[in-house]
């Protein structure tokens, strides 16, 4: 049987930042609380003319350089969004015209914050049943423009940006180790978005409070509940990842976890008695970008030179639905 192994990983943020000063500006918040309470200090806005396909497609050539393959090398691009460029086409299409390619299966997947653990998980069973050689798999969101920017609740919390890997089939043992999901619909009113139209368009630019798209329905959460029940689920998870994998804690060299809130992370990292710099920490600057968090997390780590081969690396991730799941994987790069 193949092994799926990670060969090149990128990333990409807008160039816009946007601090919590500049947040206060617009919704009745401070720094001070949105420090406190999340550990985010600002977070990255795509620009009034790109799309999230714009993100994805920047993250997924770095990773392809970063490979050192082309386009023409790949057999399918996954771009795992809660917001596509349109309703359809996919935004996957979207990324293979741009990037060059034509021809090989393009998708999209929706598991909003899970998505790229969830498709981590996916393209993983189909390159070890053979299906594909090389899949180029990418996080991307532009969450901005699926935001009430007068919601407090809500508006602080998150970010653009998109992250994406390589994936290759080998033979030879390591790459990911394997993964676990989850999903429980009856927690489907806890986080939602309701309307996806005129979904993430730059159409939809909701900071301009001027447009219509200002006040609509938009990004919606129970704090306080889903706080809970993420430092639970994502506790039991990686638990539940290493046992069916049958390995043990002290084995774990990274947590590379969803970028929600610092404290979620710490609660995460401490049920698995792993220290903070063992722990992929992007809530800060990043804030939370959904889909693209974990690999923005995972490129954030490894272009610091941190990551080395043989290591073990957790990835997990707590979205609506609820939806969640952690991923294993033993870096081959
Ligand atoms: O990615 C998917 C998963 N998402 C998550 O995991 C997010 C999970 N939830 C959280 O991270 C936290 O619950 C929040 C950061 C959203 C909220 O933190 P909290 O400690 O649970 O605060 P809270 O909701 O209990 O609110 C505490 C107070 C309230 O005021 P009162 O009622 O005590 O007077 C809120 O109105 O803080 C107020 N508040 C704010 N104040 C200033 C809520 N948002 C803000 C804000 N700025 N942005």
């Amino acid at each position: 049987m193949k092994h799926t192994h990670i060969i090149g990983v990128g990333g990409y943020l807008p160039e816009n930042v946007m601090s919590n000063d500049d947040l206060a500006k617009v919704v009745d918040t401070s720094d001070a609380w949105i420090r406190e309470r999340t550990g985010i200090t600002q977070r990255h806005i795509i620009a009034k003319d790109e799309y999230t396909s714009d993100l994805a497609t920047r993250a997924g050539a770095q990773a392809l350089e970063d490979a050192g393959i082309s386009i023409d090398d790949i057999d399918a691009i996954v771009v795992a969004t809660t917001t596509p460029d349109m309703i359809f086409p996919s935004t996957a299409s979207m990324v293979q015209h741009k990037l060059g390619g034509k021809g090989f299966p393009a998708w999209d997947i929706q598991a909003v914050c899970s998505g790229f653990v969830y498709g981590l998980a996916q393209v993983d069973a189909m390159m070890r049943g053979g299906m594909f050689k090389r899949v180029l798999l990418i996080g991307a969101e532009s969450m901005s423009r699926i935001l009430d920017w007068q919601d407090r609740n809500t508006c602080v919390l998150f970010g653009d940006g998109a992250g994406a890997v390589v994936l290759e089939a080998r033979d030879e043992d390591g790459g990911i180790v394997g993964s676990v999901l989850h999903c429980d619909g009856s927690y489907r009113d806890l986080l939602l978005a309701k309307h996806a139209h005129p979904g993430a368009s730059p159409h939809n630019n909701r900071l301009d409070l001027n447009t219509d798209a200002a006040g609509v329905a938009a990004v919606e959460m129970k704090g306080n509940e889903v706080f809970r029940f993420a430092v639970t689920k994502l506790g039991e998870v990686v638990k539940e990842v290493l046992e069916k994998y049958d390995i043990q804690q002290n084995e774990l060299d990274w947590l590379v976890p969803h970028q929600a809130n610092i404290r979620i992370l710490n609660a995460t990292a401490k049920k698995l008695n792993m220290s903070t710099d063992q722990v992929a920490l992007t809530v800060a600057k990043h804030a939370n970008t959904s889909a693209a968090s974990v690999p923005l997390a995972l490129n954030d780590i490894y272009r610091a030179g941190k990551v080395k081969k043989g290591q073990l690396l957790l990835l997990e991730a707590f979205a609506g639905g609820f939806a969640w799941g952690a991923n294993l994987v033993r870096w081959s790069k």
